[in-house]
């Protein structure tokens, strides 16, 4: 239920430093896999990294939340499954038609699992994205991804994309760095928490990832009474 987002800080070497995070915390019980985003990818490349994670049979999460045409998405989803990454964030908002059609029937044949965004954590997201929720929200029920980003910091939006889509997996960004605390987003739908620099920029990342699980199997037990 825990999702380590790996985003290197500057001055450091991205390579070891996503390598000794992974291996600090690959077997804390809870932690369901990481998720890695465009800066790495970019200073390092998608297959130097993709080895990091090559025995690991958790979520390896590639965060380029792509928004392209279809056959450019696939281009860049091929890549990334080729180097070793076994889901993918792409948003919602570019549509169905020749675009998240065509790359969600490429995840269907490469085994990858497909993550849209519905709408994103930060206050901006309240500007265009919530505002057109329900229309991000029918995207993605024609698309019927794996999973979908919804936010840890809008509890009551990611309430309702629960109740709009019932069956896909939700995974909420937000908690800590942003404000929002462990367990809340369990306790209103998600299914995982994406949680980084809480964690990352700590000084024991080990305990703390083990703390915010203890953190949320506390709040599930409470609200699911
Ligand atoms: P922190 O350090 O804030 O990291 O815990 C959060 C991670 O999650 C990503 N993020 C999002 N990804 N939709 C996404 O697809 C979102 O709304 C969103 N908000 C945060 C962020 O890139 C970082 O890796």
């Amino acid at each position: 239920m825990l999702i380590v987002a790996l985003d290197p800080p500057p001055n450091v070497d991205p390579v070891e430093w996503i390598s000794k995070m992974f291996s600090t915390l690959r077997d804390v019980d809870g932690v369901a896999g990481f998720k890695i985003g465009l800066p790495a990818i970019i200073e390092c490349g998608a297959k130097v990294l993709g080895n990091v994670f090559r025995d690991y049979d958790g979520l390896v999460i590639a965060d380029l939340k792509l928004a392209d045409i279809g056959d450019v998405m696939v281009l860049t989803l091929e890549r990334l499954v080729r180097a070793g990454f076994n889901a993918v964030i792409a948003h919602s908002f570019v549509g169905v038609s020749n675009a998240l059609d065509k790359l969600s029937r490429r995840c269907r044949e490469l085994g990858v699992r497909l993550v849209l965004v519905a709408t994103m954590s930060h206050p901006g997201a309240v500007e265009v994205m919530d505002s057109v929720l329900d229309k991000l929200i029918n995207v993605v029920r024609r698309i019927d991804p794996w999973g979908v980003v919804a936010p840890a910091t809008r509890l009551d939006v990611l309430e309702r994309v629960r109740k709009e889509l019932p069956s896909v997996k939700i995974l909420s960004p937000g908690i800590g760095a942003q404000g929002a605390e462990p367990g809340d987003a369990l306790c209103r739908g998600a299914d995982y928490e994406i949680v980084g620099r809480a964690i990352t920029r700590s000084e024991n990342p080990r305990e703390v990832a083990a703390s915010i699980v203890a953190m949320q199997r506390e709040k599930l037990s409470r609200c699911r009474k």
